[in-house]
């Protein structure tokens, strides 16, 4: 079977009614990143940080995956399917991909602030943290996710799928954020690389790239098409 990689941002969500980072009107247009989404910021207000996530938590319980994520499920009859994901959304997952990889964490889980091995799912009765609330060693609980300056664990997994890859779709990221952004890099010289995107992605250098300007239940669903067609 080909192997197709998808590296998505938060442009496949936006259909679902979750805000981009940084389209207008976006999540980093109302907060300062280093406050919500630092380590520092967690330091300094830990209070305003776990409120942040507990309000983009408690709204994910209340969206569902859209026509996007759902058509690249569709893919996972004809060929091997890897999501690597920016998103902290589990929509992939509510839509039934099946090989998902989280490079920035994941929005329902927070972990121990002692030991990152120690990790809780929520749920949509029981939503949010607080200060106070900690893990089974007594140590704070804290958001499971990639914070600014914090090491992304999942990327050395990520390139060894996008060099393995036959195909390489990039969905709904304005590709602004390291080392997600350089994946595109580490694709095979012959794959064949899409980028759906409303917006033109400044992308140089490229071979055997498709650009598709459309929003994402649109142009995932004309490469769905296409690659159905030629398997
Ligand atoms: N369909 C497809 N793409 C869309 C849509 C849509 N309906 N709406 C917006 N977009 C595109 C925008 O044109 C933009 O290129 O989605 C992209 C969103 O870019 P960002 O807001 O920068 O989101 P993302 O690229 O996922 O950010 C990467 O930055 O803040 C960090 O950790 C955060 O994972 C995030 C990372």
């Amino acid at each position: 079977m080909k192997r197709v990689v998808v590296l998505s941002g938060a442009g496949i969500s936006a259909e679902s009614g979750i805000k981009t980072f940084r389209d207008a009107g976006g999540l980093w247009e109302e907060h300062d990143i280093m406050e919500v989404a630092s380590y520092e910021g967690w330091k300094k207000n830990p209070e305003l940080v776990i409120r942040f996530y507990n309000a983009r938590r408690k709204q994910l319980f209340e969206v569902e995956p859209n026509k996007a994520h759902l058509d690249l499920v569709k893919l996972e009859k004809k060929y091997h399917v890897d999501i690597v994901t920016q998103n902290v959304d589990d929509l992939h997952e509510r839509a039934g991909s099946t090989h998902i990889l989280h490079l920035h964490g994941e929005l329902k889980k927070v972990r121990s602030t002692l030991d990152e091995k120690l990790i809780y799912e929520l749920s949509k009765e029981n939503c949010e943290i607080q200060i106070g609330d900690t893990c089974e060693k007594g140590s704070q609980l804290r958001p499971h996710i990639v914070w600014f300056g914090e090491s992304v664990p999942m990327i050395a997994e990520a390139v060894k799928l996008t060099e393995l890859c036959d195909i390489f779709i990039v969905i709904g990221t304005s590709l602004n954020v390291y080392p997600a952004a350089s994946l595109l890099n580490y694709t095979p010289y012959n794959a064949q690389k899409y980028i759906i995107d409303p917006h033109d992605t400044p992308v140089f250098g490229v071979k055997n790239l498709k650009k598709i300007m459309t929003k994402a239940t649109e142009g995932v669903a004309i490469v769905v098409e296409e690659l159905l067609k030629s398997a």
